[in-house]
């Protein structure tokens, strides 16, 4: 897993900004797998920037979100499908039948998982997936526990993440207390994965997904199988890395050989 350390969270919107938008220049019909949450707006923000000065469409792109609040229909405020729309979709050029997010509001969530699973693999497959991370170190909304060979599924909220979720929501009792979330095994089927942290609060996460041993307690330590992931993480996110000083002699290793940018 390639770690990189950046001096605060601009940077690593850039970063994360400027992979999706080289993964797109070098293949306009990239299928990319999007997240929400506060960490990736700021990639979402210079992405609309590169679209608004024309150095980058979204055309052919098509999306897949990594999950969604059941029992909220698309229009609700707090849903993703709004998320994405006001944050990324209606700034671009994407085809909105290009962007695809589970629906949380019918009555049939395993058909709709299924669906979901099926649309991807038509799709061709995940180009580049962009992860945040909880707290309790899920990706997606995969809580503890998951199987690191999951797919598309329901899975029961943690209190934790409903707490730190709340702040979308009026009051912590309308958060859901359950998600459609693409598995473990969907996200680690992507070709390229792009995990990005920013904030204290997400070091004790990025430590044990990146440094702890593989396992369900938490999920996002299953990126450690993965031949293509890239951790980016700001100074706070990095702060209680036991190897920090080593992932920043590698990059500067990297760069010195031409091997990375
Ligand atoms: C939610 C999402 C995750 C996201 C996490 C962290 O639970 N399902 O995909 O990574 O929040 O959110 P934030 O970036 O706001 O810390």
């Amino acid at each position: 897993v390639r770690i990189v350390i950046l001096s605060d969270a601009v940077s690593v919107a850039e970063f994360a900004a400027e992979e999706m938008a080289a993964a797109i220049s070098s293949k306009a019909t990239s299928v990319l797998g999007l997240a929400t949450g506060g960490t990736p707006v700021g990639a979402y923000r210079q992405l609309i920037e590169l679209y608004k000065n024309r150095r980058l469409s979204f055309s052919e792109v098509t999306t897949f979100n990594l999950d969604e609040y059941i029992g909220l229909s698309p229009d609700h405020p707090a849903s993703y499908r709004y998320f994405m729309n006001e944050n990324l979709f209606r700034h671009i050029d994407v085809q909105i039948k290009s962007t695809h997010i589970p629906l949380g509001d019918v009555s049939d969530l395993i058909a709709e998982c299924c669906n979901y699973e099926a649309r991807i693999e038509r799709a061709g497959g995940l180009d580049l997936q962009l992860l945040g991370i909880g707290t309790d170190g899920h990706i997606g909304f995969n809580e503890p526990g998951s199987s690191l060979a999951g797919r598309t599924r329901v899975k029961t909220l943690t209190e934790q993440t409903r707490r730190d979720n709340a702040r979308y929501f009026s009051s912590l009792d309308e958060v859901p207390t359950s998600a459609i979330t693409m598995g473990i095994g969907t996200i680690l089927e992507a070709k390229r994965i792009l995990l990005l942290a920013t904030g204290s609060n997400k070091a004790d996460a990025i430590r044990a997904a990146v440094e702890g041993p593989l396992t369900t307690s938490v999920p996002a330590s299953a990126l450690q199988l993965h031949s293509a992931t890239v951790v980016v993480v700001d100074e706070a996110a990095a702060a209680k890395l036991d190897r920090h000083d080593y992932y920043r002699r590698s990059e500067l290793e990297g760069r010195r050989l031409g091997l990375i940018r």
